[in-house]
């Protein structure tokens, strides 16, 4: 682990523009920190999404309508307070599924374990600890009906169209008449997004900066966190909500015997939050060998789980 975390650090900072991938933000502390994001007034992806599985589970197990034993892979599944809710509703109908949650943080993994064992001890669960491209084999050499789960919007963090080659690449692991239920957070009012990115209590902010920590501690690196200050965007024609760190001086920043230079103002592109339209994901599945099957949305339509068939 720590050799593919150093590659791949080193890798980005010697990118033109540096780039550290998001997908280390999830260390114990980041993933107490996502926790703690996801409770902001001003972070409405979890609140919203979580109604869209409070009120419509049911209705996304008509649909889905499996005719025998199943199997449910969830990519990413964090600390899993939201796909309880599936679960609960599907247990209601038949316990005769294994569930799969995959994710890259070991914390938030064992935290959605000793939840689940607690709240649905009914449950057959396979808990699976690596990032998704890694995980996309376990999707094979099996031919159990699936369920693919790619909740809370983790879709959005692709950089360059990496989501068509993802979605592509699991289309290729699963059969027609699979089934994929995706989050996607949908384009709305920018000012809205704007705020689930630049928190007033600046958690969003802690959690950007946490990764330089990381690498400090784990990867002995001398990053001077204070010198660097969290930027924000959101683009509306793109719908890429992105964020940077700048590096607010001429600075040298080592790891190990590497010397990364810093210019004055210069950024290090940190996490890409895409946002799609509905035109958006329809292209998208269609691109990918899917049908859309059913669109479930909140009260507000901020946010949308969409059912996809293999096609
Ligand atoms: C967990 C990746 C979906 O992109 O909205 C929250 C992470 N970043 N605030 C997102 C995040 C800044 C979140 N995802």
């Amino acid at each position: 682990m720590t050799d593919t975390f150093l590659a791949d650090i080193v890798a980005g900072l010697t990118r033109i523009p540096k780039t550290l991938p998001s997908m280390y933000f999830y260390n114990k502390a980041g993933s107490k920190l996502f926790q703690t994001i996801m409770q902001l007034p001003e972070y409405y992806l979890t609140k919203s999404e979580y109604e869209i599985l409070d009120t419509q589970s049911a209705a996304i197990y008509d649909d889905f309508n499996p005719q025998n034993t199943f199997e449910i892979v969830e990519f990413g599944a964090g600390d899993g307070s939201k796909t309880k809710l599936l679960l609960q509703e599907f247990l209601k109908k038949t316990n005769d599924f294994v569930y799969s949650p995959i994710d890259i943080s070991k914390s938030a993994l064992k935290g959605l374990v000793k939840s689940y064992e607690e709240a649905i001890p009914t449950l057959n669960m396979n808990p699976i600890n690596n990032d998704y491209f890694s995980a996309l084999d376990s999707l094979r050499d099996n031919n159990t009906t699936k369920l693919v789960l790619f909740m809370g919007s983790n879709i959005g963090n692709f950089k360059d169209e990496g989501e068509v080659d993802f979605l592509k690449k699991m289309r290729a692991n699963i059969s027609e008449g699979d089934h994929a239920l995706i989050g996607f957070d949908l384009k709305k009012d920018p000012q809205i997004i704007r705020d689930a990115y630049n928190d007033n209590s600046g958690v969003t902010r802690e959690f950007n900066l946490n990764l330089l920590r990381r690498i400090n501690e784990e990867l002995g690196a001398n990053f001077d966190i204070s010198s660097f200050s969290h930027y924000p965007t959101y683009n509306p024609i793109t719908g890429d909500a992105t964020s940077y760190l700048i590096s607010m001086k001429d600075q040298q920043v080592s790891i190990g015997d590497r010397v990364f230079e810093f210019k004055y103002a210069e950024p290090i592109f940190m996490e890409i939050s895409k946002k799609y339209s509905e035109d958006n994901i329809a292209e998208l599945a269609e691109r990918t060998g899917f049908e859309i099957v059913n669109n479930y949305f909140d009260c507000k339509h901020y946010f949308v789980d969409s059912l996809w068939r293999a096609q």
